[in-house]
């Protein structure tokens, strides 16, 4: 059975099989934890992710993780919130699972999610929290070659929202 559990810092520096990035669909880098992954994992990162063709919304494609601790990095394009009728919601979801199935294809152990859409991409963070935890907790159960599964925020307000969500039942 896997745990999971909230890290609260900067995703860059933790040495888990995958940490995930809050992308968009060019895959070509952007600003937020985005910006700071490419910074940190350095430039043969963007040569690589030029090569992928992009990624759709809530879909997920994996890279080496090149100069960081982790192993590797799945890039997920989270969905921009415009008010919640434009399936939002599925589309979020759809990230956490996606990335969530190309890590246990690649038989990975420990897996890292920032709040994904949940900075430039303005998501309410309440709404975000509850799908992120109702998909890891869906693989708990599903019992795979995942054992770790790490919430990453990055402010105290976050790690507080996670916290709270998953003392409940
Ligand atoms: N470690 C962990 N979390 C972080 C870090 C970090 N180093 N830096 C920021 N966060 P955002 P989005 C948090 O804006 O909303 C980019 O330009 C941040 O506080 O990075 O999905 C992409 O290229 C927030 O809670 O991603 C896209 O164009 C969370 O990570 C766009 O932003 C996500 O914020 C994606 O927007």
């Amino acid at each position: 059975m896997s745990s999971i559990r909230v890290w609260q810092g900067d995703i860059t520096r933790l040495a888990v099989d995958a940490i995930v990035n809050a992308a968009n669909t060019s895959l070509l880098g952007g600003g937020g934890v985005d910006g700071a992954i490419h910074r940190a994992a350095g430039a043969e990162l963007l040569a690589h992710c030029r090569l992928l063709g992009g990624c759709r919304t809530g879909e997920a494609k994996i890279t080496p993780a090149f100069r960081l601790p982790a192993r590797y990095i799945i890039h997920t394009a989270g969905p921009v919130w415009r008010g919640g009728e434009h399936g939002e919601a599925e589309l979020l979801a759809a990230c956490y699972r996606n990335s969530l199935a190309l890590a246990e294809q690649h038989g990975l152990q420990s897996i890292a999610f920032p709040a994904i859409s949940c900075g430039i991409y303005r998501f309410p963070h309440e709404l975000a929290a509850r799908i992120a935890i109702s998909e890891l907790r869906r693989a708990q159960a599903a019992d795979g070659s995942l054992r770790e599964l790490i919430l990453v925020p990055f402010g105290e307000d976050m790690a507080r929202l996670y916290q709270r969500l998953l003392a409940e039942a």
